[in-house]
């Protein structure tokens, strides 16, 4: 999961509510880490719809593919018919079809790894007064592609899951046979496991799960009920995977409940931008921040959603003060 030796320009989205916040920790910690990086400013999202009447714009996209990858806050997804969310805009256009979302916790450590472009997202959808449908559309060449990415990283690890509903929809059946057959390809240990009770060994036994293969939906529920595990949404990371683009944000919202007040979690973009370091190449830095960011975890040096008092700014600054000392 690299991109070796490429320059590293980022395309910097801060987004909406806590996504600024969040991410000026983020590039606090890069700084003090030397990342070495060029960022772009995006302006993208609900902030600019609303000044604009434009989310995302043609030349938006343009200037994001100039650069290697995004790091992105948050954005405000409203209930409005008319507003398309910005985040799978850009999954589609950039085909970032891996989602992988890494969750740790003393004693516990496993990978979620999301087909990220088909599924229930596919937006063949239909909604009428009398009837509304969505088309769950799984493909060869979709479940191919995350099915390796899913062996690649289970390879170096212990054991793959593959998460599915096969006893009730045939469109899982072509996903687990086709994950089935990449893990035998590979020669990666594998069960399967249908999703509800994947949903349930999940409260009751975390640690039996090391990597985890799914589809769209699937993936977006199980993520944050294992966030919920690991101790919240706040700290955890993800990393958006193309062949070509990646997309590195945390899995939180913009919580606009808290926007403003200068307590958001920063961790989860913290170690967002540490996966885009080890993709960059960098894994050292990477560790080393993932290791100041434990730190600070232990000392208690926390945001209020984790129980403490300290600010966003706060935490960013001890975890950057922790890797200017461990230089
Ligand atoms: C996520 C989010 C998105 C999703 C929303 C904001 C469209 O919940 O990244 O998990 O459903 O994928
Ligand atoms: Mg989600």
């Amino acid at each position: 999961m690299s991109c070796r030796g490429a320059e590293k320009r980022v395309a910097l989205v801060r987004g909406d509510g806590v996504g600024p916040e969040v991410i000026d920790g983020a590039l606090a910690v890069l700084e003090a880490a030397g990342a070495g990086l060029e960022f772009v400013p995006v302006e993208l999202g609900y902030g600019r719809w609303k000044r604009t009447g434009k989310a995302i714009a043609e030349e938006d996209l343009e200037l994001i593919k100039t650069c290697h990858s995004v790091l992105l806050g948050a954005i405000t997804t409203p209930p409005d018919p008319e507003y398309r969310s910005v985040l799978l805009r850009l999954r589609q256009e950039l085909d970032l079809y891996a989602n992988i979302r890494p969750f740790s916790a003393p004693e516990l450590d496993f990978v979620i790894v999301r087909e990220n472009t088909e599924g229930m997202y596919s937006g063949v959808e239909k909604l009428d007064e009398e009837e509304a449908t969505t088309l769950r559309v799984i493909t060869y060449r979709g479940s191919l592609r995350i099915a390796e990415r899913a062996c690649a990283i289970a390879s170096k690890r212990q054991r793959l899951t593959i998460v599915h509903k096969s006893n009730v929809l045939k469109s899982d059946r072509l996903f687990l046979k086709i994950c089935e057959e990449t893990a035998r390809r590979w020669d990666v240990p594998f069960e399967s496991m249908l999703v509800d009770a994947a949903a349930y060994n999940l409260v009751i036994n975390p640690k039996r799960f090391d990597v985890m293969v799914m589809t769209n939906l699937f993936g977006d529920i199980l993520s944050d009920e294992a966030a919920g595990i690991v101790g919240g949404l706040g700290l955890c990371p993800s990393a958006n995977l193309g062949d070509k683009y990646a997309l590195f944000e945390p899995i939180h919202g913009s919580a606009p409940d808290i926007a403003g007040k200068g307590i958001a979690n920063p961790i989860g973009a913290i170690r967002s931008a540490a996966m885009m370091l080890e993709w960059f190449g960098d894994a050292e830095k990477a560790r080393m921040i993932e290791e100041a960011v434990e730190w600070s975890l232990a000392q208690k040096v926390t945001t209020p959603d984790l129980g403490g008092c300290c600010s966003t700014k706060e935490v960013a600054e001890a975890i950057s003060k922790r890797l200017a000392w461990s230089d």
